[in-house]
């Protein structure tokens, strides 16, 4: 297994995946998606974070993110118990469309996204689900924006949309 730590992978913080937790909590979501997982760091926190309301949180991947998940698995020494929490589902999102479907609020670190990305994702949502983005250039619609940090700033711009 190999760890990427070049300089064009970057991940989000611990204080953003709490930042959207409370977020979460806040409009009373009841379910996560993370859609690209990376190391699944995110995955893991907003899990833990709600382990006792026992929320469903899932996260989709392509090729590259399914050895990332696996070394977070490893150096966390994942317990058997929650294997099956930290399962990634493996594929491009446009596969999994059903998960946009069933998720009450919904995180992609996607700067280098294609810009219709979001466009595709709303298209799928449920009235009042929340999607929290930064896709370059995008054309939607938000309602406001929250500051993120992440390995390459302290300061993201993410903009927050939400289902009507
Ligand atoms: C910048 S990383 C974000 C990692 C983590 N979610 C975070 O925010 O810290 C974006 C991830 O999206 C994945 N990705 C790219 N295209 C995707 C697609 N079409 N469907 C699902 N994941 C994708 C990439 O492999 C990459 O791991």
């Amino acid at each position: 297994m190999k760890v990427d730590k070049s300089h064009v992978y970057g991940e989000m913080t611990m204080p953003t995946i709490i930042k959207l937790a409370e977020h979460m909590k806040k409009h009373k979501k009841k379910s996560f998606l993370d859609i690209g997982s990376g190391y699944g760091l995110i995955t893991r926190g907003i899990d833990e974070y709600f382990r006792e309301k026992g929320f469903p949180i899932k996260v989709t991947g392509i090729e590259k993110d399914l050895e990332r998940f696996e070394i977070c698995n490893k150096i966390n020494f994942t317990k058997k118990i929650f294997k099956d929490k930290y399962k990634i589902i493996h594929g491009s999102i446009y596969n999994h469309m059903d998960l946009v479907e069933e998720a009450d609020y919904i995180f992609s670190n996607s700067l280098l996204f294609p810009q219709t990305f979001p466009n595709k994702v709303v298209k799928f949502m449920k009235p009042g689900t929340i999607f929290v983005h930064n896709t370059a250039r995008s054309t939607i619609d938000y309602k406001s924006e929250m500051i993120l940090s992440s390995s390459w700033s302290l300061k993201n711009h993410f903009k927050v949309y939400v289902k009507r």
